[in-house]
C-alpha cells in the first residue's frame, strides 16, 4: 500500500449515512463548499467521499466504469477537479465482489482495471465494501485491490470495509489504511435496527462489540468504527459523546450529516479543534476504557508529549454529579507501558468541550454531566 498516507486518522464527509445512493454532483459541490466556508477544512476535514451509487448500472463496451451520467453529467474528473481546487481530496467507493451492495458493478475481476480508471480521474481514497463475494478470501481480494491501486501509481487511502468478519486487525496492517470493525452504525444512542448480519448498531452497540483490538491500530492503519451519525438526530449531547468516542477511539473522523444544512451546534461538535487534536494525536494510540461505574463510564487515551485524554460520559438519563479524587486512580496504558503515580505528579486539566481550564489535579473534580453528554479533558504538565 502507500506509506506515509492517513498518519492520524482520516477526517472527511461520505455520503451514505444521510444520502444512500441519492447522490449527485451538485450536492458534492456544495458539500465541498461547505467544508471550507464551515471552517470544517480548517479543522483538519479533507477527504470527500462518494459511497455506493455513483455509478452506471453497466460498465461501458471496454469494460470501463463509467459514472451516472444523469447524476454525474460532467464524469468524475471534472469533480474531482473541482474538489481539489478547493484544496480537498476526492474518494470513490466500490465492491470487491462482481456487484456492489446497491447491485452497480463491482470490481472483481477488473481490479487493474478499475485502479487504471481511478487514476485517470485522480482519485485519493477508495472504500472497498465487501458485499457479493460468493467464497472468495477476503485478505486476497483486498490484497488484489491493493496491488492494482498501487501500479496505477496515484496514491491512494485505501479503506477497507468488510464489516470486521475476517478480523482484518490481524492481517490488513499492510494492505489497506483503516478498516471497519462492525456493521453499519444507525443514528441512536445504543439501540440496534434489523437483524442478523443485516442489522445496523447504535453509537455504544457499536463501541461495545469491539473490545480486545485497540494494540491494533496505529498511525498508517485505524480500526474504523464506521462513519459518524453527528448531526443525524441524536440530542446535542448524545452528538458530543460520539464525537469525543470516535475521537478518543482514534477512529477515523468521517461525517455522515448533510452539512448544507447542518445546525449551528453540530458544526461547533464537528469542528470541536481542542477534541479533534486528541483523535489526531501523533501517537495514534487507540484508547480504552478505564473505568464503569454507576452510570459513568470514563475512558482514557494517551497522547504525545506525556499527556492524557479523559472522557467521563454520563451513560444514564439522569444528570449525574460526581467527584472524582485523582489520588486514587492511577492512570495508565499497557499499549506504550506508561504509568503515571498521581500523588507524585499533578496535571492541569483542560475542558475540552467548555473551551476552560479547570485547575489542576491536586484537588478532586467536582462535575455535573448531563444525561448522555461527556466531560472530555486532557491533562498537562
Ligand atoms: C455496506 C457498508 O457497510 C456501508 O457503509 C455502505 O458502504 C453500503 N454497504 C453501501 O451499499
Amino acid at each position: 500500500k502507500f506509506e506515509n498516507l492517513a498518519q492520524t486518522p482520516p477526517q472527511g464527509w461520505n455520503s451514505w449515512n444521510t444520502f444512500g445512493t441519492d447522490i449527485n454532483e451538485t450536492l458534492v459541490k456544495g458539500i465541498a463548499d461547505k467544508f471550507i466556508e464551515l471552517g470544517l477544512k480548517d479543522a483538519g476535514y479533507q477527504y470527500i467521499v462518494l459511497d455506493d451509487g455513483w455509478m452506471a448500472k453497466e460498465r461501458d463496451g471496454n469494460g470501463n466504469l463509467v459514472a451516472d451520467p444523469e447524476k454525474f453529467p460532467n464524469g468524475m474528473k471534472h469533480l474531482a477537479d473541482y474538489i481539489h481546487s478547493k484544496g480537498l481530496k476526492f474518494g470513490l467507493y466500490n465492491c470487491a465482489g462482481a456487484t456492489t451492495c446497491a447491485g452497480y458493478p463491482g470490481s472483481r475481476g477488473h481490479e487493474y482495471q478499475d485502479a487504471q480508471t481511478y487514476a485517470s480521474w485522480d482519485i485519493d481514497y477508495l472504500k472497498y465494501d465487501w458485499c457479493d463475494t460468493g467464497k472468495i478470501n477476503a485478505e486476497s481480494a483486498y490484497t488484489t485491490m491493493r496491488d492494482a491501486l498501487y501500479k496505477a501509481g496515484r496514491p491512494v487511502v485505501f479503506s477497507i470495509c468488510e464489516w470486521g468478519d475476517n478480523e482484518p486487525w490481524k492481517w490488513a496492517k499492510d494492505v489497506g489504511h483503516l478498516w471497519r470493525v462492525t456493521g453499519d452504525i444507525i443514528n441512536c444512542w445504543d439501540c440496534e435496527v434489523g437483524h442478523g448480519s443485516w442489522s445496523s448498531s447504535g453509537v455504544w452497540k457499536i463501541i461495545n462489540m469491539r473490545k480486545e483490538i485497540r494494540k491494533s491500530a496505529g498511525p498508517g492503519h485505524w480500526n474504523d468504527f464506521d462513519m459518524m451519525e453527528v448531526g443525524n438526530g441524536m440530542t446535542n449531547a448524545e452528538d458530543r459523546s460520539h464525537f469525543a468516542m470516535w475521537s478518543m477511539l482514534a477512529s477515523p473522523l468521517i461525517m455522515g450529516n448533510d452539512l448544507r444544512t447542518a445546525s449551528k451546534e453540530t458544526i461547533k461538535t464537528l469542528s470541536n479543534k481542542e477534541v479533534i487534536n486528541v483523535n489526531q494525536d501523533k501517537l495514534g494510540i487507540q484508547g480504552f476504557r478505564f473505568t464503569n461505574e454507576n452510570n459513568m463510564e470514563i475512558w482514557i487515551k494517551p497522547l504525545d508529549n506525556n499527556q492524557w485524554a479523559l472522557t467521563f460520559v454520563n451513560m444514564s438519563n439522569h444528570p449525574l454529579d460526581f467527584v472524582f479524587d485523582w489520588k486514587n486512580h492511577d492512570i495508565g496504558d499497557d499499549v506504550n507501558g506508561r504509568y503515571v503515580d498521581m500523588i507524585k505528579n499533578t496535571f492541569q486539566i483542560r475542558d475540552l468541550f467548555n473551551h476552560k481550564n479547570l485547575g489542576d489535579t491536586s484537588t478532586n473534580l467536582k462535575a455535573r454531566i448531563e444525561p448522555h453528554d461527556v466531560l472530555m479533558v486532557t491533562l498537562n504538565k
